[in-house]
């Protein structure tokens, strides 16, 4: 058991304290927002990811995770102190790393002694490990890299089965003593260094985009020449030199991490004088794919005035209430842009959405409510309520029969024959894919 302190509240935050308790550590978490504190407190979260509540129910059941705002309350008995701050891209791409900055001056002011360990898990920007321990050159305060792979939707799941556990740091000792943390779990552990470390999450997730779009891309050309685009993909998944992960084509990807950490490492590459346009056309790709579905609509109808888009989904994947780089929110404002009006039903996401006042759109309460009048209905998101649409219900609620499945979840065959007009964007045979800008 080691006493461990959480700097940071947020998603991967409180994953981690949650987590950790279970391993059976003693977790103190410390953020500077009060009302997450006492949200926290009462054992809820304030965003969505399934199974987290009740793991953190029960670790401040069994009195194994205690919240505060106070550095000096949360730091008192640490043996390593975990950095889950937030670090946005500033302008140019490069990550902000101000919170990082802040974090580290108050544990620099107020850590007990001994001197904790200190173990980053934010993405950081490169070199960020080594910056740190020269901050704290000569307080003996000892520091690792440890950078978290955790998927929104998944994460309880994937702290308890991590890939792979990778912590970089210059003393040996020390990366042992922070792979001690998950000695109950199985992974695999790479211990490296700084800079390494911190460069894999980057490029892991640069990876992963680049597989979607590439599964964009080839199934663009796959519809042109009338190939089954999700078998395609298929095929490729078998070979496990690629893999079958993250080769679904569709409107693209968002979120927090990957269309962040993409550009980071293209601007990494820019600074370094490295290949950069890789890059820069994963980006690329994955920015069409909502103007392509745009455009299309605007081709069927010649103009959208007064016309009436139904959006399925604006959380960036099934799985989260999180909106950030919604692909499906990106579409929904290049409507707006086009005169169209635009109803957004999300099953969970739909406060968010709500609570950002966005101007030409209506949040709905259902699906049905969000068809009723529509020309056309986008699935921008693969909730599975989504793939168990009443289609003839939808059907008679619109106005029109255009149906756009951005997420390749309905069978195209089964609504064609309901009257549907059926476009997918996995390139499926005779599906109308729509034609790349
Ligand atoms: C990602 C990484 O998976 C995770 O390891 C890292 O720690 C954080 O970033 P996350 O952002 O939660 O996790 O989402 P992920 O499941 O990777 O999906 C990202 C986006 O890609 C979503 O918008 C999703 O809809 C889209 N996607 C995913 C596809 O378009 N096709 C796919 O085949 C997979």
């Amino acid at each position: 058991m080691s006493v461990v302190t959480i700097v940071g509240a947020g998603h991967v935050g409180v994953v981690y304290a949650a987590g950790f308790a279970e391993l059976g550590h003693k977790v103190s978490v410390i953020d500077i927002d009060r009302a997450r504190i006492a949200s926290l407190r009462r054992g809820r979260t304030w965003f969505h990811e399934p199974g987290l509540p009740e793991l953190l129910a029960r670790g401040v059941r069994r009195q194994r995770i205690a919240f505060t705002t106070s550095y000096k309350v949360g730091l008192a008995r640490a043996q390593f102190v975990l950095i889950c701050v937030p670090t946005p891209i500033s302008t140019g791409g490069s990550l902000d790393d101000s919170y990082l900055r802040q974090a580290f001056a108050q544990i620099r002011a107020n850590a007990g002694h001994p001197a904790p360990i200190i173990v980053n898990k934010s993405t950081v920007p490169v070199g960020t490990g080594d910056a740190v321990s020269s901050v704290f050159a000569g307080d003996g305060v000892r520091v690792a890299s440890n950078p978290e792979f955790l998927a929104e939707g998944r994460a309880v799941d994937d702290f308890f089965h991590p890939t792979r556990i990778v912590i970089g740091a210059h003393d040996h000792e020390v990366a042992e003593a922070v792979a001690t943390l998950y000695a109950t779990l199985k992974a695999p552990i790479v211990i490296t260094d700084p800079v390494t470390a911190e460069l894999s999450k980057l490029a892991s997730n640069a990876f992963l985009a680049t597989k979607i779009s590439f599964a964009n891309a080839i199934s663009q050309i796959g519809d042109a020449i009338g190939a089954d685009g999700e078998q395609l993909t298929h095929v490729l998944g078998l070979d496990p030199r690629i893999g079958a992960g993250h080769l679904k084509a569709g409107l693209g990807f968002g979120g927090s991490c990957l269309p962040k950490d993409l550009a980071a490492v293209e601007h990494l590459a820019r600074s370094f004088a490295a290949a950069a346009e890789l890059f820069s056309a994963v980006a690329a790709v994955n920015r069409q794919q909502p103007a392509r579905v745009a455009d299309h609509i605007l081709a069927r109808f010649g103009s959208l005035i007064d016309r009436r888009i139904a959006l399925l989904g604006a959380a960036f994947k099934a799985g989260t209430d999180d909106i950030r780089e919604s692909p499906g929110l990106a579409l929904a404002r290049q409507l707006v842009e086009l005169h169209a009006r635009v109803a957004i039903y999300d099953p969970v996401a739909g406060a968010r959405v709500r609570s950002e006042k966005r101007e030409g759109v209506v949040v709905t309460r259902s699906a049905l409510a969000a068809a009723r009048g529509a020309d056309a209905v986008v699935i921008a998101t693969e909730w599975p309520e989504f793939a168990a649409l009443d289609l003839p219900a939808v059907r008679r609620a619109m106005r029109g029969n255009l149906i756009v499945d951005g997420r390749g979840v309905l069978e195209a065959g089964r609504a064609r024959s309901l009257g549907f007009d059926v476009v997918t964007l996995v390139g499926s045979r005779h599906t109308n894919t729509p034609a790349a800008r």
